[in-house]
């Protein structure tokens, strides 16, 4: 997608410019300069000079006083950073569009000047100096020279003071701010700092810099705290690919985008290939990245960035306060339970206790966060203790906030650290681990109440996470908030993407931020009017389905477009929150899963714009029984990879938790999509008021956990799809319709699992079950051993024990595995 091929005509005039700006160094001529400069700016269209000479002052309100590159590419000049506050800047003449340059280096970044009788001066004595309503000297070269001196702005980007000698007194590229241009060194002497915010262009708290050991590293240098977040702290330098040895200290970015380190550190772009323009930023959120330009889309792109998750950033979120992923921007800050935000304006300041705790032993609890790390600050490590030993550990401990607890099921080796602080905080369910919370015993509840205020978003049937257990009833507080959590990490992977999309769309108008240019931006999903919807439906008024989220209506949309139109039940959900989990649903994308066009939230009204399918939902097909055996296997297979998608490449944590022939729809190839899917977080059921069976999936395909009260995992699903499975290739439903032939003379009728399972284990060869069990409508018109495989792993599906039950991927390989073993059989036979 950012693949962009070079124009090689525009290379390679950079490149003449490029050598002659070369010989223009070394010319001392004015006269021959002012030609170049002359010829220059006809090329790049400017009147603009690229150099002054001493004695000349460079004014704040006169707009010519700008230098430009002999190339026109950048520009340095007086650069608004807010209300009558200017800095003395470089930046890029592109975008053109807009005013917001890309601005790569500050002379004052952290003192602007006023907007009147403000000058960037070159003095006689070989002196730059920027002084501030013509009077206080804030920033200067500190430079002197006896003959005379010019400060040219070159086509790297560098701004350089020479004298007549050819003497290079001081460049803007050994004083970097958050920026490296290509053939910009970054030094033992130099680092990179990001700036506070996307707005405020002043000194912020990130870091990158060659560390004492000749590492190159990340460093957050806070408020309270300094913190090495990249490479990952916990590595010893050789285990992050990173070498000690080389003292030289020297890492540099190509125009091909190779960004080496003697530190053996090395970035290749994602678009490597010669570009007209690279630059390494860090940016104010702590990463760095690698930016091209794109001169047709006329954007930066990111080709690569330092860091995948950024809630790995430390310090972002400040003390007491964790780091989540969310939608709808990169990633938020939680305060902890019983916690409040410090400054309601700057998350960096943290959280702050609202209860008062007393460390005397039988007045604290331990409140659990599953899957929360906070990192370092710890009294020490403690291997091997049992939970409950931490817990007296920590009690016994002063001033121990809460502890670290690991349990590691394969080894049964557990790691108990109890902390001082509780810094740097995240929640990824890639974390082993829990956070141990220690509250004050009274009022805890109301803490734990605290807690699920973050639990806006999943009722308890839609999304879990995969395979990891949590623990229902008793701790609902916890379950909601691990659902939460769930949702909310969901984006990740999308949101690498997203992150980067946005950087490079969003400007600084970041307070208006506006979620449907997102998604316009990534899909093509979009946002519908109730009047454009009612229209669509022709007043509501032909039902395609109905199921317990709402009416399934058909549409036809302005464009000729047929829309299925699903119309939420009694909406109580604020639009936010739809909006956050509509987004969701809207990106996933996989072609055996149904397509999420738009979305209605207008009022009272919740709608959702699903593509129509034209063969409408699997349960139809069964009753009316159109299926042959070809179209049962691609559903069988579709289905499967539709799922496994959902469970594990999209967002791992997506459960569908209601699979059913209903929510399986078919397209006018008979291809299966799921549908519904995330779609139960859109009803935010009030758990505590719900009877048990509105949380589970749809009776007859419910897995035994739901009814035995076990941790919910992805396995619900594979059991739910191993019945749609049986189902179809029987041609009988879950709970009815088997015949009651049962030895124990019970008059109920037989669930279908235990009626083929009977079958099977009475048979003697499998021919002769497989034929009691299918559907008679095929009339034994299907592949023996395709079917074979299918109605074994549908059974291997439906194991009681979810353990033995494979997982969709697995299911997707077995179903496949046969497929191509077939056709290989089928060639054998053709030669
Ligand atoms: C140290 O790193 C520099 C820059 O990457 C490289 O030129 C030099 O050869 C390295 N020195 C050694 C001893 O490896």
């Amino acid at each position: 997608m950012y693949i962009h091929k070079q124009p090689h005509p525009i290379y390679s005039r950079q490149h003449f410019i490029a050598v002659v700006a070369q010989a223009s160094d070394t010319m001392d001529s004015p006269v021959l300069f002012l030609l170049i400069s002359l010829s220059f700016s006809l090329m790049s269209s400017s009147s603009s000079l690229d150099t002054i000479h001493e004695g000349t002052s460079l004014s704040i309100e006169k707009l010519e006083d700008i230098l430009i590159s002999p190339d026109g590419v950048f520009s340095a000049g007086f650069y608004s950073v807010g209300d009558n506050a200017y800095c003395y800047a470089i930046w890029f003449n592109k975008p053109s569009r807009g005013k917001n340059q890309t601005v790569i280096w500050m002379a004052n970044r952290d003192q602007p000047v006023n907007g009147k009788s403000s000058k960037l001066s070159l003095l006689k004595t070989g002196n730059l100096i920027l002084s501030d309503a013509g009077k206080l000297t804030v920033w200067s070269t500190n430079t002197q020279s006896l003959s005379s001196v010019h400060l040219s702005l070159y086509n790297t980007g560098n701004l350089v003071l020479k004298n007549m000698e050819g003497i290079t007194l001081w460049e803007s590229f050994d004083f970097p701010t958050d920026t490296l241009l290509p053939q910009q060194l970054l030094t033992r002497s130099t680092r990179l700092v990001s700036s506070r915010s996307q707005t405020n262009y002043s000194s912020g708290f990130y870091k990158l810099f060659f560390d004492n050991d000749n590492v190159l590293r990340l460093l957050y240098d806070g408020l309270d705290v300094s913190n090495i977040y990249w490479p990952d702290p916990w590595l010893v330098s050789w285990e992050a690919g990173r070498s000690t040895y080389n003292n030289s200290r020297i890492a540099v970015l190509d125009t091909f985008g190779n960004f080496n380190s003697s530190d053996n550190f090395t970035v290749m772009a994602a678009d490597y290939a010669p570009k007209l323009h690279r630059r390494l930023k860090i940016d104010y959120d702590g990463d760095v990245r690698l930016y091209s330009w794109d001169d047709e889309g006329e954007t930066w792109f990111v080709s690569w960035q330092a860091i995948q998750k950024p809630c790995k950033i430390y310090g972002i979120c400040g003390a007491n306060s964790f780091c989540s992923y969310i939608v709808g921007s990169d990633r938020k800050c939680s305060c902890l339970p019983g916690f409040k935000m410090k400054n309601l304006t700057d998350w960096s300041y943290g959280c702050e206790p609202e209860f008062h705790l007393s460390y005397n032993r039988s007045e604290s609890r331990f409140f659990q966060l599953p899957h929360v790390e906070f990192f370092g600050y710890d009294y020490g490590y403690f291997p091997n203790y049992t939970l409950d030993q931490c817990k007296n550990l920590c009690l016994q401990l002063r001033n121990c906030k809460g502890f670290q607890f690991t349990f590691s099921q394969d080894d049964g080796f557990s790691k108990c650290y109890p902390k001082t602080l509780l810094l740097n905080g995240y929640r990824s369910p890639d974390f082993p681990g829990d956070l141990y919370l220690r509250l004050p015993k009274q009022n805890f509840f109301s803490y734990e109440k605290s807690v699920q205020d973050f639990t806006l978003v999943c009722s308890s049937k839609g999304t879990v996470q995969l395979d990891r257990t949590y623990k229902r009833s008793r701790e609902n507080g916890i379950v909601k908030f691990m659902l939460w959590f769930a949702c909310g990490v969901g984006g990740l992977e999308i949101i690498g993407i997203f992150l980067v999309w946005c950087l490079l769309t969003r400007t600084r108008q970041a307070s208006s931020v506006d979620k449907q240019g997102y998604l316009v931006g990534i899909t093509g999903f979009r946002r519908f009017s109730y009047a454009a919807l009612k229209k669509a439906t022709k007043d509501f008024n032909e039902e395609i389905g109905r199921g317990a989220g709402g009416i399934v209506y058909k549409g036809v949309l302005p464009d000729n477009r047929a829309v299925a139109i699903k119309r939420l039940n009694e909406p109580n959900q604020g639009e936010g929150e739809f909006l956050a989990e509509v987004s969701i649903i809207g990106r996933i994308n996989h072609m055996h899963l149904i397509e999420m066009w738009g979305y209605c939230a207008e009022g009272k009204h919740r709608l959702l714009v699903y593509e129509y399918m034209e063969h409408g939902s699997l349960a139809q097909n069964l009753s009316s029984r159109a299926l042959d055996w070809k179209k049962m296997f691609g559903i069988a297979v579709g289905t499967a990879k539709g799922l496994a998608y959902l469970h594990e490449e999209c967002l791992e944590w997506v459960l569908h938790c209601d699979v059913k022939p209903q929510n399986i729809l078919l397209d006018s190839n008979y291809q299966p999509k799921v549908a519904d899917f995330g779609l139960s977080k859109l009803q935010n059921r009030n758990i505590e008021n719900a009877s048990f069976s509105s949380i589970r999936g749809t009776r007859g395909y419910m897995a035994p956990e739901w009814v035995f009260n076990l941790p919910i995992t992805s396995k619900v699903d594979v059991y739910s799809y191993g019945i749609v499975v049986l189902e179809m290739v029987t041609g009988k439903g879950p709970t009815k319709g088997v015949d009651a032939i049962d030895s124990g003379g019970e008059t109920e009728p037989k669930r279908l699992v235990a009626w083929v399972r009977e079958k099977r284990n009475e048979a003697t060869a499998m021919s002769s079950w497989l034929e009691k069990i299918i559907d008679p409508l095929l009339e034994g018109s299907y592949e023996k051993d395709k079917m074979e495989i299918l109605v074994t792993v549908a059974l291997q599906c439906v194991e009681e024990e979810k353990d033995a039950r494979p997982s969709m991927s697995q299911v997707v390989e077995m179903l496949l595995r046969q497929e191509i073993d077939s056709h290989s059989d089928d060639h054998g036979v053709n030669l």
